[in-house]
């Protein structure tokens, strides 16, 4: 079912005794209900048991990314199989970081989205063009590579764990936000392509983020945008107040 989500991924900050004062503050700035349907923390893999401690049933729990074999010599990896045995429901994959920096190919994700969904994790499944890729108006045909390749081969029944963040890279961490209209018109683009892939009711049914440098000014009017379902926010996520306001922008 289409949900509204905001999502927060920390990346490479803070301390574990750091994240669970987040949380903290988190869950007083959220006591009195938010607008949206999903409220989602992505904090590093040190954190993730005492943030599902802590967070209890307010706060869904993922981590930024796993590995695709279920366990063995992979030294300094962690499964999506240990993930979901310690309370962990979600798992960002294909983030633009790991792609640029870690080499992550649309087909090694694909398996990794395997991997997670095998372990019954949600998976959020990241897509965006870099900015020559705009500039050369080329960002469709890499979102529609980037999911076609790394996440299409899913069956419809499998499709329901999924959510896909648009994030264009030369928006992250940049505070370029892309435009609202800029965020409709691929968002609308992804939905069709899910429709073409699948169904109207598997298109109508998944929801689809925004990232990149998302904030408390901009998010309400991205997420006035039909195809607009919510965000996956980095540097706004490190603030509880910041976060609780972008997830009341609906
Ligand atoms: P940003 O990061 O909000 O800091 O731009 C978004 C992301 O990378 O998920």
């Amino acid at each position: 079912m289409r949900k509204k989500i905001v999502a927060g991924n920390w990346k490479m900050n803070l301390t574990v005794s750091e994240g669970v004062e987040l949380i903290e503050e988190l869950k007083k700035e959220i006591s009195s209900g938010i607008k949206a349907d999903e409220l989602i923390v992505f904090p590093p893999f040190v954190h993730l048991t005492s943030i599902v401690d802590k967070a209890q049933n307010h706060i869904l729990v993922g981590a930024q990314n796993c590995h695709q074999e279920e366990k063995g010599a992979f030294t300094g990896e962690i499964s999506a199989h240990m993930l979901a045995a310690s309370n962990i429901g979600h798992v960002l994959i294909g983030h633009s970081e790991r792609r640029a920096y870690f080499n992550e190919t649309n087909e090694l994700l694909a398996k990794k989205v395997d991997a997670a969904l095998n372990s019954s994790l949600t998976v959020v499944y990241c897509c965006g063009e870099t900015l020559p890729e705009r500039e050369e108006n080329r960002h469709f045909e890499i979102i529609q590579a980037q999911l076609t390749e790394g996440l299409f081969h899913l069956t419809a029944e499998q499709m329901a764990n999924v959510v896909i963040a648009y994030e264009p890279v030369w928006a992250i961490g940049t505070g370029k936000t892309a435009s609202a209209d800029q965020a409709q018109e691929v968002h609308a683009f992804i939905r069709q392509l899910v429709n073409d892939a699948y169904s109207t009711v598997i298109a109508q049914g998944i929801s689809i983020l925004y990232g990149g440098s998302c904030n408390p000014s901009n998010a309400n009017e991205l997420f006035s945008k039909p195809d607009v379902d919510g965000g996956l926010i980095g540097g706004a996520s490190l603030k509880a107040t910041d976060f609780t306001q972008i997830a009341n922008a609906y």
